[in-house]
């Protein structure tokens, strides 16, 4: 834990702590759907929608990667088992489709998760601006490669 960090942070510390750790759920279960989704689908043009979403995947793991870093520096504690993904997760997780030639349902499934991935960086960057600089600056970074998620799927609709 950083004490410094932790007074840098606000008085607010303990529910950003909660809402990193809601968010680091979010980015498993997003790293997970895309991953397995990519791995199964078939059918014309489903190597391109592969391609993008295993680069989604990776982004994703990155984000859970650096959202734990900052959930340990304001001396909280990356959720440390799988279960509670999905029930602290705000975005949830959808299999990939029984049709692996679905395509279609892949990529509105995906945008889906993209907007509430969107929703969630806004609320809290809301949280953080002008007392928590170190996470907002990570959030808005994180948010930025969520819109650019969103933007690549909506094209390939
Ligand atoms: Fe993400
Ligand atoms: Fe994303």
């Amino acid at each position: 834990m950083g004490e410094k960090a932790r007074e840098l942070a606000g008085a607010d510390v303990e529910r950003v702590l909660e809402e990193l750790n809601k968010a680091y759920a979010d980015e498993w279960l997003a790293f997970y759907q895309y991953w397995v989704t990519a791995k199964v689908l078939e059918g014309r043009y489903s190597g391109f929608v592969a391609g993008e979403l295993k680069r989604l995947a990776t982004e994703e793991l990155e984000h859970a990667d650096e959202l734990a870093e900052r959930i340990v520096q304001l001396g909280g504690r990356p959720l440390g088992s799988p279960n509670q993904w999905t029930e602290q997760s705000t975005c949830g997780y959808k299999e990939p489709p029984r049709d692996a030639k679905d395509l279609d349902k892949v990529i509105r499934d995906t945008i889906d998760g993209e907007r509430c991935a969107i929703s969630v960086y806004k609320k809290l960057m809301d949280m953080t601006r002008g007392t928590d600089d170190v996470t907002f600056q990570l959030i808005q970074h994180i948010l930025e490669e969520e819109l650019e998620h969103e933007d690549t799927f909506e094209n390939l609709l």
